[in-house]
């Protein structure tokens, strides 16, 4: 039995395994195909956060490939005191196939699988975002046809979607560079798990916009406060301004540099309307793909 909890536990062949079965998927789909291969099989998903593209996504696909799902707050499931968290996990997996949480701690998601008889997916908490990054490099695969020694500059806040992908990326031989500002670049605790599960990873962290997308294949943001840092947007608004990825930085990047986003977008703050609208832009072809990556990820853990 597979989770997916981060992807420090996933192997190079595992991650681009699921998303050759997400390509095989989405084909399939564009042709009207829908294989049931989940017929009876039903997911769980618990959430304490908003969530538009991952919760209909998972849904979806399990709809399409034949199973169904239920949805509930972790409230309601009970592990914030109604029961302990093991009589929970032990429960609900022994009702359903799989389990997607959306939360703040990782260490509750790592804590429910540790108890769940079924596969247990991260649908993103305050520390990463593994299915989103999955995604990411399905997209950037479809676009450039190959991952290895493709670059992704991530501009903004060093965040749980950008920790991901810096972790995908150090897995499939690409080449991350996180440009923040020093008070939102990585933590040390992550940057030394990186460092010693992910030796060889290409990474790099500068505050110099235009240096770190000079070579970049993909430049990518994300929002610069997530969701539970609200009461903080004032202050990163204005720490993190010069960070904006505008016209000037995609002129900055290589002309056939991609722009990606995983949504949602605080257009006029992270990133301007005429680059997210732009022809560079990937950001609803990536949207698109949550779903059909969500069918490769439920097909390879349950099928
Ligand atoms: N990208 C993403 O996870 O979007 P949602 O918050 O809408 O799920
Ligand atoms: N970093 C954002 C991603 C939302 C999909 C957040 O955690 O709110």
């Amino acid at each position: 039995m597979k989770h997916l909890l981060t992807l420090f536990d996933w192997s190079p062949d595992e991650i681009t395994e699921t998303i050759a079965l997400a390509d095989d998927l989405k084909k399939q789909c564009g042709n009207g195909i829908r294989p049931q291969m989940l017929t009876g099989q039903v997911l769980a998903q618990v959430y304490d956060k908003p969530s538009l593209r991952t919760r209909v996504s998972f849904e979806t696909a399990m709809l399409q490939l034949g199973g169904g799902a239920t949805f509930l707050t972790s409230k309601e499931a009970g592990w914030t005191g109604r029961e302990s968290l093991p009589d929970v996990a032990k429960v609900l997996s022994s009702f359903v196939d799989a389990i997607v949480i959306r939360t703040f701690s990782q260490q509750l998601v790592e804590d429910v699988a540790k108890h769940a008889a079924c596969p247990v997916i991260n649908g993103l908490t305050d520390d990463y975002h593994p299915a989103q990054a999955l995604t990411d490099v399905m997209t950037i695969k479809e676009s450039t046809g190959t991952l290895k020694g493709v670059h992704l500059a991530f501009v903004g806040d060093g965040n749980n979607v950008a920790k991901s992908l810096a972790i995908i990326c150090g897995k499939l031989g690409m080449k991350f560079t996180l440009c923040a500002p020093a008070e939102h670049q990585f933590d040390d605790a992550f940057l030394k798990k990186l460092g010693s599960e992910l030796p060889d990873a290409k990474l790099d962290v500068t505050n110099n916009v235009k240096a770190a997308v000079k070579s970049a294949d993909v430049i990518y943001t994300d929002v610069w406060a997530s969701m539970g840092q609200e009461g903080e947007a004032d202050d990163r608004k204005q720490v993190l301004a010069p960070f904006q990825v505008n016209g000037d930085v995609m002129k900055a990047a290589p002309s056939e540099c991609l722009f990606l986003h995983c949504l949602p977008a605080h257009r006029g703050e992270e990133v301007t309307d005429d680059v997210i609208d732009g022809p560079q832009s990937k950001a609803f072809e990536q949207a698109e793909n949550r779903m059909h990556l969500a069918k490769g990820l439920l097909a390879r853990l349950l099928g």
